[in-house]
């Protein structure tokens, strides 16, 4: 889980990679280094930390000319993050230089027979021992780079996006994927590579997305040529025109990604429903959906696979799908799921969730439930990914680019996909009258307006940080509905502010989390006017009576929880099922506003990812 970027053509190569590295650096940002050609010799620069770091070595280390480069952001998986195992990677004769992003799962025993034949390692990195592959049939074989790339290739088991050149062919970069995704930017006489198209887009919109188990030869004056690795048949280029533009990657005047992400809500919540709510006209489609309602309604079960945040959607569609369609719904954490010898049949679905697309995990628990015949929808963010691709049909949320490692406008985008998914089947199965359905149509188009009045509480949620950010330990309740949303509220504090927080169902605190509670444990409660309101209601009391501080997410003009609570977070009313939706934005503004006040680095939280491409 890497970031790479590419570039071949008239321009400065230098200015080019950093700009785009650092628009990667959600993608792991432990370490990063530089190649580049400079007419005669590769210089080549690499360190421990971010970006900016690299930057600062690099005006004193290296040439900064150069036509030809690559350059690579880390989020270590072998080998520790220091400046050795950085990449770029050289070969031994020093001739190829490669950035990859994703793991060599047998490169031990490519190592070995690597060392056998006279090879030495400086680093501690499967990376390295590609490279020196690649060197070692080139040479023997007396092959063309890319050839020697194939073959190579051909012997590696796992994951990869690669880019390389050598020193003698410095017209040329060779690129290829499986399980990494891998982007390639057509300019005019220039061409760009990278693991997005966040750092070519201001200088092309035509894009080629490589398939798993495809490489391709970008040489300056000919065509891009795309291979398959395995068979050696040649694919034409599929080349891309991107919508998306500069301003919707950078941050837009707020002080983080994360900030930004929140406040699109209102904006991408309209985008994920547009053209597919038609309120007055009592209709809501999506177009991945309509070809398969039949299936769904035949279902014996649906399977919801995910991790993270998108896990917490999952929980939340459980909810909704089982109360309006009544179709029985199981979430799974997807790393558990593709190793506890599931029971999966051909009359299951599988709804997969996942933000980046990329997720390790769900994409393996997709592969296991397609090998069982069952049929997989994906809900996903980034368009083309891995998993939109690997799934039978799906339907995008349109949130966007989401930057910040911890996910907010992702989830919120899932949670009205999957809204608009049980009413569609809701309607079709007959399990929801014609004017309920029509009322939530309506009550879903209004929830950006509530999100809206949700964020104008920030002042007094700030202000609430404040009291509580040095607090070691928080404790996140809600129920029925709000349950996931108690999870994903505890998740976000502890990703980005470091504090311990755990999530639970409000009703079984006694079971447990009880025995943690004194007056300096900060209880963040969902109380809204629900169904098991006055059940809640209880539930505060008995905190209050441990002395506990209660923190209450409430609805407009609530009165008694109001009153109960040391501090309350208001939101406009809307239906149950849609609560997740508005119970959510305070929970995310005050994690944000902990972390934000603790001095932490809320858009690159330590540890974390925002892609995890690996298991
Ligand atoms: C990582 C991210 C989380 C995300 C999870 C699942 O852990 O840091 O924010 O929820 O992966 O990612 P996905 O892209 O599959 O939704």
């Amino acid at each position: 889980m890497c970031g790479i970027v590419g570039y071949i053509g008239k321009r400065d190569a230098y200015p080019i990679i950093l700009k785009g590295l650092k628009r990667l650096e959600y993608r792991g940002y432990d370490s990063a280094g530089i190649a580049l050609f400079d007419g005669k010799d590769i210089q080549l620069c690499k360190t421990k930390g971010k970006v900016a770091t690299l930057e600062e070595k690099a005006k004193n280390e290296m040439s900064l000319v150069g036509n030809l480069g690559i350059g690579h952001t880390r989020w270590a998986t072998h080998g520790v993050p220091n400046d050795v195992n950085s990449h770029p990677h050289y070969s031994n004769s020093g001739d190829l230089v490669i950035i990859h992003n994703g793991i060599i799962e047998n490169y031990d025993t490519l190592k070995k027979e690597l060392i056998n034949r006279g090879y030495t390692f400086k680093s501690d990195t499967d990376t390295e021992v590609l490279v020196n592959l690649i060197e070692d049939i080139q040479k023997n074989q007396k092959l063309k780079l890319g050839k020697a790339v194939q073959i190579a290739l051909n012997q590696v088991v796992g994951a990869y996006a690669i880019a390389l050149f050598d020193r003698k062919k410095p017209d040329e970069i060779v690129v290829a994927k499986l399980g990494s995704p891998l982007a390639i930017g057509i300019g005019e006489d220039e061409f760009f590579v990278a693991s997005d198209a966040s750092p070519f887009i201001e200088f092309t919109n035509n894009a080629i997305y490589l398939e798993d188990e495809e490489m391709a030869i970008i040489r300056l004056g000919r065509d891009v040529k795309i291979r398959k690795i395995k068979d050696d048949k040649v694919v034409a280029p599929y080349i891309q025109e991107l919508q998306m533009n500069l301003e919707q990657i950078e941050k837009g005047g707020y002080d983080h990604f994360m900030l930004k992400e929140i406040y699109e809500q209102p904006s991408v919540i309209k985008d994920t429903y547009r053209g597919r709510l038609l309120p007055d006209e009592g209709i809501v489609r999506l177009g991945g959906l309509e070809n398969h309602i039949e299936k769904f309604l035949n279902a014996e079960r649906i399977i919801i696979v995910a991790c993270g945040t998108s896990w917490h959607a999952g929980l939340v569609a459980e909810y909704i799908i089982e109360d309006f369609t009544r179709i029985p719904v199981e979430v799974e954490y997807a790393s558990e799921f593709r190793y506890r010898n599931p029971i999966i049949s051909s009359k299951d679905i599988i709804i997969a969730i996942s933000q980046s697309g990329e997720t390790a995990d769900t994409l393996a628990a997709i592969k296991l439930a397609k090998q069982h015949g069952a049929f997989v929808y994906g809900i996903c963010n980034v368009v083309g990914s891995t998993i939109s691709r690997e799934t039978h049909s799906g339907t995008y949320t349109h949130a966007g680019p989401e930057i910040g490692v911890a996910s907010t406008k992702a989830f919120t985008t899932q949670i009205t996909v999957l809204t608009m998914l049980a009413l569609r089947l809701a309607k079709a199965k007959g399990t929801i009258s014609h004017s309920d359905f029509v009322r939530y149509l309506h009550e879903l188009a209004l929830i950006p307006t509530h999100v809206e009045e949700a964020l104008k509480t920030e002042s007094k949620i700030k202000e609430i940080a404040a009291v509580f950010k040095d607090a070691r330990n928080f404790l996140y309740l809600g129920r029925g509905y709000n349950f996931p949303v108690a999870l994903e509220g505890a998740l976000k504090l502890k990703e980005i502010s470091y504090i311990h927080a755990e999530g639970y169902p409000a009703a079984e605190m006694k079971h447990g989390p009880i025995a943690l509670i004194d007056e300096s444990m900060p209880v963040v409660v969902v109380a809204i006017k629900s169904e098991h309101y006055e059940k809640v209601v209880s539930n505060i009391q008995e905190i209050k009576a441990r002395k506990g501080k209660i923190i209450a997410v409430v609805s407009e003009g609530d009165k008694v929880v109001s009153e109960m609570a040391d501090y309350v977070m208001e939101v406009p009313h809307t239906p149950e099922p849609l609560t997740p939706l508005l119970t959510t934005i305070p929970l995310q503004l005050l994690s944000y506003h902990i972390a934000v006040m603790l001095g932490r680095n809320v858009d690159q939280p330590r540890n974390l990812a925002k892609s995890v491409t690996v298991e």
